[in-house]
């Protein structure tokens, strides 16, 4: 059982390649997703620890009958959902070699701490930050951006968090990001103890941007009240739309003010190597700290994201807890020294997640992911210019990055604002886009209940996977585009499908 010979290895390991290989290459004939059957989830739900072992040829086949054919959808050509990338092929592979090596990436003179250095010297590269700058691989954005708020707090507060937690602090203390932020960065706030309350949402411009003056205004006017602002956090590439904040003219308020600025590039930030946002991205080198996800338009297989801090003394001094049994470290610190990485982040056992970056990024090279990223981008514009083409499509905010918001509108593009409550239909129902030409109008709730039946028979039918989204309060299909096997072919069988299930609504 524990004690595996070379040929025993060899041939189960033939079977995973196997399986590997028939799930990536068969995945484009395959439905993009179809629900996981009831009756095997409940099977998955209620079967107990094994009691006895099993042996690898039954794991496998219970993998490739229960799990392989029930994948979340994102290695598909048409998956467009969220954000999530088909995975590289190297970055496949990475895992499995990582996960034979089994490393703890907490330090070390290991390999895979090199490779990690190395990774992060290649990130910090790619979105400008200064050579004295700190990185770290982490899970993913949410926890990219929770490390970065937590060096802001631990440098920005005036008391000794560390010690003493918030309770003796002098005064409230506030954060700002848009409207348009995601999730993560007040769930970020939240857990440092902050509380929502402190978090002020800053309006966006009609493009989905920060409104900076409306930033500045609310700094001023908490400094006057005597609340001390911690961080403003702005988005290279918000979820929602693509949007790209003025990163250099927030950089010039939070310098005004002394307030510590975090960018979430986690979707954006690979995009700078797009010469089409290359401008606009550059100033994320400019931040106190940022997150850039890996696992998003880098294609590495989650989770694989990226936090980095300007100043790497104040990282360390945020999180170093060195107790004696590590503190002895010995020959393990390394011919160069280097402190571990747990010094700079939560985590004391690290997985060796730097490999399928590293494999990934070797794979892809600069121009490789050049290539893909403003590949996505193109497929965007193209779809973005069939929906604007199209009669009974509308277009729902400018396109930003890879992110498409569109609808379906049956044969009214601009419909007139509606007059009155008794017009509305509740709960959502779709409504036959002839029953709109009959009223003559259609209200946002209508409109918003047809796109969601067409949402739900879009996923289930498999023919193409969107998600959805609300702007300004209006129900919206989203398509993000960090997929490097999707097509123009890919664009048009969505854009029909989406279009007959508009014009066939089921109830
Ligand atoms: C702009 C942005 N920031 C942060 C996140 C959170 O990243 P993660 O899901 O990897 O934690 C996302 C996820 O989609 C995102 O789009």
């Amino acid at each position: 059982m524990s004690h595996w010979t070379r040929e025993e290895i060899q041939r189960i390991g033939h079977l995973v390649v196997d399986l590997i290989a028939e799930h990536l290459s068969g995945i484009s004939n395959q439905p993009v997703f179809h629900p996981m059957p009831a009756d095997l989830a409940g099977q998955l739900l209620s079967t107990p620890a094994p009691s006895q072992g099993a042996t690898p040829d039954e794991i496998l086949r219970d993998f490739r009958d229960s799990v392989e054919p029930y994948p979340f959808g994102n290695g598909h050509p048409r998956f467009w959902g969220w954000v999530n990338s088909p995975p590289a092929l190297m970055g496949v592979f990475a895992d499995a070699l990582a996960a034979a090596m089994n490393p703890s990436c907490a330090g070390g003179n290991h390999a895979a701490i090199y490779v990690e250095r190395q990774v992060i010297t290649w990130l910090r590269e790619l979105i400008g930050f200064p050579a004295q700058a700190m990185g770290l691989l982490v899970s993913g954005g949410s926890m990219a951006t929770l490390t970065g708020l937590a060096v802001a707090r631990h440098v920005r507060c005036g008391i000794d968090v560390r010690a003493d937690g918030l309770r003796n602090a002098p005064q409230p203390f506030a954060f700002y990001m848009s409207t348009e932020a995601h999730s993560c960065a007040r769930k970020a706030v939240e857990l440092l103890g902050f509380g929502s309350s402190s978090i002020r949402p800053i309006a966006t411009t009609d493009d989905y941007r920060m409104d900076v003056p409306a930033l500045d205004t609310a700094i001023a006017r908490d400094v006057a009240n005597g609340v001390r602002p911690i961080a403003v956090v702005a988005t290279a590439g918000t979820t929602n739309t693509g949007a790209i904040d003025d990163l250099a003219a927030i950089r010039g308020v939070c310098d005004r003010h002394g307030v510590w600025m975090h960018v979430d590039a986690a979707y954006g930030g690979p995009a700078i190597l797009a010469d089409e946002y290359a401008e606009a991205l550059k100033p994320i080198g400019s931040a106190d700290s940022a997150a850039l996800d890996p696992h998003k338009w880098m294609f590495v297989p989650v989770e694989a994201g990226f936090v980095i801090v300007r100043d790497a003394s104040a990282m360390r001094d945020a999180f170093s807890l060195v107790p004696p049994y590590i503190r002895s470290a010995g020959s393990a610190t390394g011919v160069y020294g280097l402190p571990w990485f747990s010094e700079y982040g939560f985590q004391q056992t690290r997985g060796f997640r730097a490999l399928k970056v590293w494999m990934t990024m070797k794979q892809f090279g600069v121009t490789g992911h050049k290539a893909a990223i403003e590949e996505n981008i193109a497929l965007a514009r193209y779809l973005a210019d069939r929906v604007q083409a199209a009669p009974d499509l509308e277009l729902m905010a400018p396109p930003g990055l890879s992110i498409v918001c569109f609808r379906y509108v049956g044969g009214h593009r601009h419909w007139p604002e509606p007059s009155g409550d008794g017009e509305r239909r509740k709960g959502g129902a779709a409504v036959h886009p002839g029953e709109m030409t009959l009223a003559g109008r259609a209200d946002e709730a209508t409109l918003a209940g047809l796109n969601r039946s067409i949402l739900e028979r879009l996923q289930l039918g498999g023919e193409a996977f969107l998600t959805s989204t609300e702007l300004r309060g209006r129900y919206t299909l989203r398509a993000c585009v960090v997929n490097y096997r999707s097509t123009r072919d890919d664009i048009d069988r969505m854009l029909n499908a989406v279009r007959a299930l508009g014009a066939r609504p089921t109830n």
